[in-house]
């Protein structure tokens, strides 16, 4: 394994609910590491870039909708493997399928409202890091 970067983010309902320390301590104890974080609003613009990939399935303007809703935290965490490691430290898309101890067992509320996105792969990693944070953003 390898150290990498992938790319996080707290959702609306989860900074609605005060989560985010609760979710940053799930996130370091699965061993990854924050080396970058903004708390932000995300513009309609943004929203759509960033989940373009989405956009022609049925639920791309809720998503939208959710996502400017309310703050986001992004992030970037560091860590080897780190795109699975924080793959399995959220769980499954659909909290109702997600593993004990998951962040989407412990905290979120719906498949749309699911506290917490991830990047894919590590070259979705770099791509949707470069949206949010400039290199010298990011300290390791
Ligand atoms: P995320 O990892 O941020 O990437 C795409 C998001 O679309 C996903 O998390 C879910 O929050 C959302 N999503 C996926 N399926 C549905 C659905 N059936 N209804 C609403 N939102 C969905």
């Amino acid at each position: 394994m390898t150290i990498e970067r992938t790319f996080s983010i707290l959702k609306p309902d989860a900074t609605a609910r005060n989560l985010t320390g609760a979710i940053n301590a799930l996130i370091e104890k699965a061993g990854l590491r924050i080396v970058a974080q903004k708390r932000i609003r995300m513009t309609r613009e943004q929203a759509e870039t960033f989940y373009a990939v989405h956009k022609a399935r049925p639920f791309f303007g809720e998503l939208v909708d959710f996502m400017t809703s309310g703050p986001v935290v992004v992030q970037v965490l560091e860590g080897e493997g780190a795109v699975l490691k924080h793959r399995d430290v959220m769980g499954a898309t659909d909290p109702s399928k997600a593993a004990d101890g998951t962040i989407r067992k412990l905290h979120a509320k719906s498949i749309g409202e699911n506290s917490v996105h991830g990047s894919d792969a590590a070259e979705t990693a770099a791509i949707e890091i470069a949206q949010f944070f400039s290199g010298n953003e990011i300290v390791g």
